[in-house]
């Protein structure tokens, strides 16, 4: 699933990319597991052409990078081939590193596991795809050169507080981070605040954009007006990924006398780092754009 996906999004990116898969315990030409093969059909890969290979010290050679899912294939990977130690990463270690600019150390590895899905039910396939899907991105935005998110951000008197603390935090974390107001605690109306941020998100200069109010409602009222946007209120993090995964959202609103601080991070962080899966969810999304 990992070979076919990271392919698939490489391509997405324009990356030129050489991306192969082994298996430790594979039987050579055998065909995909049947469940991985639906779950990528569900995002439109077809990895029905896809044959097993076993792992060879002589092909880990020829990869810059080897990406394992689990800390025993990784240590099974360091015994046949103890020389390419610099080379051979967990999937989830290394993106993580890449958002973090350092090595995950050896006591958080589990951390960073992946578990087979082999056999198990197609909901546990999808779970695993979305979890290879994430590390995958931030892998290849490293790849990219880092290539930074551009996020627009806005709030009124009632979001003001949370609004210049997330600035600064989400600078401090490599993030380009457009400022559209409110300058201060005075009132103001979140409709003209809103309107900013929608705009600076359809008109591409945002990738992404952040709305705060008292309670993120009338942010995203607002900015639903703008053909486009598809604002969502989140203040939990399963909602901030599923906006981002099922239905493309591209504008966060939250409210600061909803969340503290820390959740708000939080959410922010899924949602920024979430990626939309395509597929089935495309065509409700061009519904929407339809409708
Ligand atoms: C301002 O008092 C408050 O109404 C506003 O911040 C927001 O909660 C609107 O939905």
């Amino acid at each position: 699933m990992a070979e076919h996906l990271l392919r698939h999004r490489a391509k997405e990116k324009k990356l030129d990319l050489d991306v192969a898969s082994a298996g430790l315990a594979a039987f050579p030409g055998d065909p995909g597991a049947e469940n991985a093969l639906k779950v990528l059909a569900e995002r439109g890969i077809d990895g029905s052409g896809h044959r097993s290979r076993k792992v060879q010290p002589r092909l880990l050679e020829e990869f810059d990078l080897i990406l394992a899912m689990t800390s025993g294939h990784k240590k099974q990977l360091l015994g046949l081939a103890p020389q390419l130690a610099g080379r051979i990463f967990l999937l989830k270690e290394f993106a993580k590193g890449a958002e973090q600019g350092q090595e995950a150390d050896d006591s958080v590895e589990k951390e960073y596991e992946i578990s087979d899905p082999f056999g198990q039910s197609l909901d546990v396939y999808r779970q695993s795809l979305e979890e290879i899907d994430r590390a995958v991105q931030a892998i290849l935005q490293f790849l990219e050169g880092g290539s930074t998110m551009n996020v627009a951000i806005g709030s009124d008197h009632g979001g003001f507080r949370a609004k210049q603390a997330l600035v600064e935090h989400l600078r401090g974390q490599g993030f380009s981070v457009e400022d559209l107001g409110t300058d201060s605690a005075d009132s103001c109306d979140y409709p003209d605040i809103a309107k900013e941020v929608a705009q600076a998100v359809v008109e591409g200069r945002s990738n992404l954009g952040i709305l705060i109010c008292g309670t993120g409602i009338g942010m995203s009222i607002a900015a639903n007006k703008v053909p486009g946007i598809r604002a969502a209120l989140c203040h939990d993090t399963f909602s901030a990924r599923m906006a981002r995964s099922h239905n493309d959202s591209n504008i966060l609103c939250m409210g600061e006398r909803v969340l503290g601080l820390g959740l708000m991070f939080d959410v922010v962080h899924t949602y920024l780092h979430e990626s939309f899966s395509g597929g089935r969810h495309q065509r409700r999304v061009d519904k929407i754009e339809q409708a």
